[in-house]
């Protein structure tokens, strides 16, 4: 049995470790033998196979990025993708794929699975945003990254008695910004979710000076003022149809510095929260998913995502998991409303 191993999409931390555990049991325990396809679907597209065994996943357990490169190449997009695809599978005598990705990858790998490709996905994303799972890997990374900035921040706004606005990544979801905003003690958070409005922001902000505290607002990227256009530096597509999104924060701190007259400052963490070593929560989850795509990959159980449900690892059809995206519910966002400005 030969596997090929993809990943796909914005890169998140502990990915890596989903390599590694997929060779380290798919050689050890079930006498598999692996390839990796170069930067997620585009290798695919493109033949560019590589060779991977136990000694090319020996040490990248805490590394960050992953090894196989990646990319937001949609193969559905392409003109005979789904031939180029088999092309290369056969090719290379790859029986099954492992297919580590967000909404994007999953979603092409959902209907490559339809269309009778052998594979199991593995949910990945900073942003937390893939349904059916309780969490994804890289969310926590990112999470630990956003709420030490925000630690950080404070004590500088509060030298300066300024608001400083911390911008994370989260295009459609919120789960970053509210959980490093609750983490770090924001006075206000903005998630996409529920389009803000300008003027309680700016009254939450002034009874934070009020009372002599340095307000920080925490702004997930995707986040909207009410009746109000996202707000967009770039205007360009991927493939998969996503603007560049960036420029909340500073809009953000503009018309906070106009409307309160007190000076706003604006930090985008963007890729950092994405660049690094891997949570140790991180590296076990990504392990366990690993381990339990491989025995998916073992059983013939194709066109299923493992998932974290409470303590278990799960497998889920696909198309059931790529649905929907996993928003955050108003019921989790109001119980925090007691710390809002
Ligand atoms: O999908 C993960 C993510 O980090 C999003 O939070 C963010 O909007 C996007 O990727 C950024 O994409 P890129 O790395 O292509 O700029």
């Amino acid at each position: 049995m030969k596997v090929g191993v993809l990943t796909g999409g914005g890169d998140c931390p502990g990915l890596n470790a989903v390599i590694r555990s997929v060779v380290r049991k798919g050689v050890q325990q079930y006498g598999f033998e692996f390839v990796g396809l170069r930067d997620g679907w585009l290798g695919a597209l493109q033949g560019n196979v590589v060779p991977l065994d136990i000694s090319s996943v020996r040490g990248i357990l805490p590394r960050g990025g992953t090894i196989l490169g990646s990319s937001r190449t949609n193969p559905l997009k392409h003109e005979d993708g789904l031939r180029r695809i088999q092309e290369t599978l056969a090719a290379h005598e790859v029986d099954a794929l492992v297919v580590i990705g967000g909404e994007d990858t999953l979603g092409v790998a959902t209907e490559l699975s339809r269309q009778g490709i052998n594979l199991v996905g593995v949910p990945k994303t900073i942003d937390n945003d893939v349904s059916g799972t309780d969490v994804t890997f890289g969310f926590n990374t990112a999470v630990g990254i956003a709420t030490e900035a925000i630690d950080r921040l404070h004590t500088t706004a509060e030298s300066h008695m300024r608001t400083l606005v911390v911008e994370v990544m989260g295009r459609h979801s919120g789960w970053i910004a509210l959980h490093a905003g609750v983490a770090g003690g924001a006075n206000v958070i903005l998630i996409p979710e529920r389009p803000f409005d300008i003027d309680q922001v700016c009254e939450q902000v002034k009874s934070r000076f009020k009372i002599n505290y340095a307000p920080i607002v925490v702004v997930a990227e995707g986040a909207v003022p009410q009746e109000g256009q996202m707000i967009l530096k770039d205007q360009t597509l991927d493939e998969f149809g996503h603007v560049r999104l960036s420029g909340i924060g500073e809009w953000l701190a503009q018309e906070i510095a106009q409307r309160t007259g007190k000076d706003a400052r604006t930090t985008v963490l963007g890729h950092i929260q994405r660049g690094g070593t891997p949570s140790p929560f991180d590296r076990w989850l990504a392990t366990r998913f690993g381990l339990h795509a491989v025995d998916a990959v073992k059983d013939g159980d194709y066109g299923v995502m493992v998932a974290l449900q409470a303590t278990q690892i799960v497998r889920l059809p696909l198309a059931e998991a790529t649905a929907t995206t996993k928003k955050v519910d108003p019921s989790l966002y109001d119980e925090f409303e007691v710390f809002f400005g």
